[in-house]
């Protein structure tokens, strides 16, 4: 299959479609193949990944180091605390050094906006950076699985309704996603309490309408986010109003399409975006979003190294 070389994974804005026609092929690939490559169809064969995550995370780091593996790499993963960025080293001059160890790709998890597009600048033209997720900009892999579970149940993005409930403002979930499924056809409506709204959507296909129930009614697809508070600065959110208004519960779920799906990327806070019973109920992908997300991390592997091939 052929597709345009890409060399680092910042955004999900612009991938180009065979790029992401790309991704899906291979991910369907690989989750039929469970994962398991022959030896010679593993593209990172004697590479180094390493993990930089200055965030917590669970699912995305251990994806990229899963995926990693059974792409034949071997994994290094960074933790703010127990590396040199605590006498005073820059991100930059880690990078150099992992650079000058050998390594090439780099998975990174940042607080600030903005940072993997700026580290992937100075990194040199060897490494590739792949954003696992950078302050409140962007999430792209995170999108792509989304994309693609979505893909598995509902075989065409066009037209596709899809509601995004809650912390619009802080997710980088919710704009990575905005913009890849934009671009794919489908129609996004988003909502949340007015602290956790942005003033206007940057794709033109997404809607912001005030409650849930009117983004949620007739989608085809629901997907709720983690009320941020590690994020919450000036916004306070009251929590039992959040609960109210914008917890999806059965009641809520029921006005969406018969045929409707529930996404969150997790982590879930049970019983404050989401009621436990949606959470493990029968339309719920949220575990299928995590197993689909070993398998497109892997094909995202796969075509940043496609170029060199
Ligand atoms: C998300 C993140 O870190 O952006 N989690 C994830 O990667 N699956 C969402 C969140 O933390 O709420």
């Amino acid at each position: 299959m052929t597709h345009e070389p890409i060399h680092h994974l910042l955004s999900a804005k612009d991938l180009p479609p065979e790029s992401i026609e790309y991704l899906f092929s291979r991910t369907e690939a690989f989750k039929r193949m469970r994962g398991i490559l022959p030896a010679d169809e593993k593209a990172l064969d004697r590479e180094t990944v390493t993990n930089i995550f200055w965030e917590a995370s669970t699912r995305t780091r251990v994806s990229f180091q899963m995926a990693a593996w059974r792409m034949g790499a071997r994994v290094v993963n960074i933790a703010p605390s127990t590396s040199s960025v605590t006498k005073g080293e820059t991100l930059d001059d880690t990078i150099a050094t992992l650079r000058a160890l050998g390594c090439r790709y780099f998975v990174i998890r940042h607080a600030t906006s903005g940072e993997p597009a700026r580290l992937a600048m100075n990194a040199g033209r060897e490494a590739h950076v792949l954003n696992a997720g950078d302050g409140t900009n962007e999430h792209p892999s995170q999108a792509l699985l989304d994309a693609f579970t979505i893909r598995e149940r509902k075989k065409s993005f066009n037209g596709l309704q899809v509601a995004i409930l809650g912390d619009i403002l802080r997710s980088r979930v919710a704009r990575s996603n905005l913009h890849l499924l934009s671009q794919l056809g489908a129609k996004c409506r988003v909502s949340g309490p007015a602290g956790l709204l942005p003033e206007r959507l940057d794709v033109p296909q997404g809607t912001i309408v005030k409650t849930a129930d009117e983004a949620i009614r007739g989608a085809d697809v629901v997907m709720v986010l983690r009320l941020q508070k590690e994020r919450e600065g000036k916004i306070v959110v009251d929590e039992a109003d959040y609960r109210k208004n914008f917890s999806l519960t059965p009641q809520r779920l029921e006005l969406a399409h018969p045929d409707a799906i529930v996404l969150h990327p997790g982590p879930i806070n049970r019983g404050i975006e989401i009621d436990s019973s949606v959470a493990d109920g029968p339309r719920s992908m949220i575990l299928r979003q995590v197993e689909n997300g070993l398998f497109m991390r892997m094909a995202i592997f796969e075509l940043l190294r496609g170029e060199e091939r």
